[in-house]
């Protein structure tokens, strides 16, 4: 299939794929933003998207999205290398102007994926998979608290860098993903491409700076107002 087996038509699997993620990011940031205002407004959201069938369905589907996006970029990385063949060890001229970020993607979305792997573990598996499992006790309760959650990670300075190195990593993947991909759909000409770039800039740097104040305020509350214990740093 054309899709599957073409170069272009892994690319376009790429691309379709890494828009459904950037949009699911951007509906997460706005999510997130609420935790900066109101404790019963954000821990609504998450009762909303706790273990009811649309709010599995749709985490399965994010789960292909995932999948799919990761596979695929092993393929392309792994057929680009093989075209290369011996020429990668050559000296060879790189375009004056190659983005850093479209040189070491693969690396970044490796990082993404790695920060990914402790964010499911410190919110989904202690939120929906406790529901899903239904978990009896302690856990239970807390199974809908994300601002919890949120005050007990970000009160450790640790998990708080480690967020924000995280965060920095995706800013950059999103940064060259976003005009990339329109590239990719057929957006061409001078004009159009620094236009997507330009609007990727704002539109990566709005959705990361969303999650970015979370870890700010909430790692700021734990160390001037004495919220929250830490305890994420002890377990
Ligand atoms: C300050 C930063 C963040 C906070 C406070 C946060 C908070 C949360 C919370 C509370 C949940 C559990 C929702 C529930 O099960 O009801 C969650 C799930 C999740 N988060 Fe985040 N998040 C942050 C950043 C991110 C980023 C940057 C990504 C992606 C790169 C991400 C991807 C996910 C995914 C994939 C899930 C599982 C979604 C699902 O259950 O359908 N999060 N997050």
């Amino acid at each position: 299939m054309w899709l599957t087996n073409s170069s272009i038509g892994r690319k376009v699997i790429m691309s379709v794929t890494g828009l459904a993620l950037i949009l699911f990011l951007t509906f997460h940031g706005c999510m997130n933003v609420v935790a900066l205002f109101s404790r019963e407004g954000y821990n609504w959201v998450c009762e909303m998207l706790g273990a009811n069938w649309y709010a599995v369905a749709a985490t399965a589907g994010l789960g292909v999205l995932v999948l799919l996006h990761f596979v695929y970029a092993i393929i392309l990385t792994l057929q680009n290398q093989k075209a290369r063949g011996n020429s990668k060890y050559a000296v060879t001229d790189r375009p004056a102007k190659v983005e850093w970020a479209s040189q070491n993607m693969f690396v970044l979305g490796l990082i993404v994926i790695l920060g990914m792997g402790l964010h499911l573990y410190n919110f989904w598996a202690k939120m929906m998979l406790v529901e899903l499992l239904h978990t009896q006790g302690a856990a239970a309760v807390y199974a809908t608290d994300g601002y919890y959650w949120i005050e007990q990670t970000f009160s450790c300075p640790v998990y708080s860098v480690l967020y924000l190195v995280w965060l920095c990593a995706l800013w950059f993947h999103l940064n060259h993903g976003f005009w990339s991909a329109f590239q990719t759909l057929g957006a061409s000409g001078k004009i159009w491409l620094s236009r997507l770039q330009c609007i990727g800039l704002v539109y990566s740097t709005i959705v990361i700076a969303m999650f970015a104040a979370v870890v700010i305020k909430f790692q700021f509350a734990a160390l001037f107002c004495g919220q929250a214990c830490g305890a994420a740093c002890a377990n």
